[in-house]
């Protein structure tokens, strides 16, 4: 790991089946369903260690047996999947949290300049006090995310966590720098950047692969 990343901030998914399965994402000559199928098992994965910091109400629940203590979520789950690929991560989310709000943030990477361009944006309210799962499968230079973090901290969000598959150290650095409150989930540290800013190794364009566009 890069001496620099605050590890305390950061959960890398250690499993089988994530190993398994992200093996298959970075295969290149993995078909669109099977890319679809490997990624929906790896965001279950991410997902779950994701919400694992959501606060709970202790509540009392009668069973058919007696009166005992339970929970309840103490805080809205709001999903932002940064557009598009991020959209492919949503469904592990909503599965645990069926109720969960979703808001979506448009962004791509110009070609050239590898700079966030926004082109949508459309929040649901009360994100002030939600559990904001910001979700994209990539975290490359980072640019994305800490624009879509930026832009959420404006709208008022105080408690925001970023899910991805695959991130760079130069990312994970650069979110970490400039917004050292927000813990990230990944399946995968990998190595570096290339010239065009992709991850290496990586799985190529995750938005093109899992929307065929490729
Ligand atoms: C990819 C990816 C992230 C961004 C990561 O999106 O899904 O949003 O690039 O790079 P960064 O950390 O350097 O900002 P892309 O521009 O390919 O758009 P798409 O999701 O529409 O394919």
């Amino acid at each position: 790991m890069h001496p620099e990343i605050n590890e305390s901030k950061l959960t890398v998914v250690d499993h089988p089946v994530v190993a398994r399965d992200l093996t298959t994402l970075r295969n290149k000559n993995t078909s669109t369903s099977d890319f679809r199928a490997s990624l929906g098992r790896i965001s279950i994965i991410l997902a779950y260690h994701a919400l694992k910091q959501l606060p709970l109400r202790e509540v009392s629940v009668t069973t058919p047996i007696q009166e005992t203590k339970g929970y309840h979520l103490d805080r809205e789950v709001i999903v932002v999947p940064i557009l598009r690929a991020g959209l492919g991560l949503v469904d592990a989310i909503t599965r645990f949290i069926p109720e969960a709000r979703i808001g979506h943030l448009g962004m791509y990477r110009d070609e050239q300049t590898h700079q966030p361009v926004d082109y949508y944006s459309k929040l649901p309210k009360g994100i002030e006090d939600a559990f904001v799962l910001l979700v994209d499968p990539m975290l490359a230079t980072g640019g994305s995310a800490l624009d879509s973090i930026g832009y959420l901290k404006e709208k008022g969000a105080k408690n925001i966590r970023f899910m991805c598959l695959i991130s760079a150290p130069e990312g994970i650095l650069n979110v970490q720098k400039q917004h050292p409150d927000v813990s990230i989930i990944t399946a995968a540290v990998d190595e570096k950047l290339n010239d065009d800013k992709f991850i290496v190794p990586g799985l190529g364009d995750a938005g093109d692969r899992v929307f065929g566009t490729g």
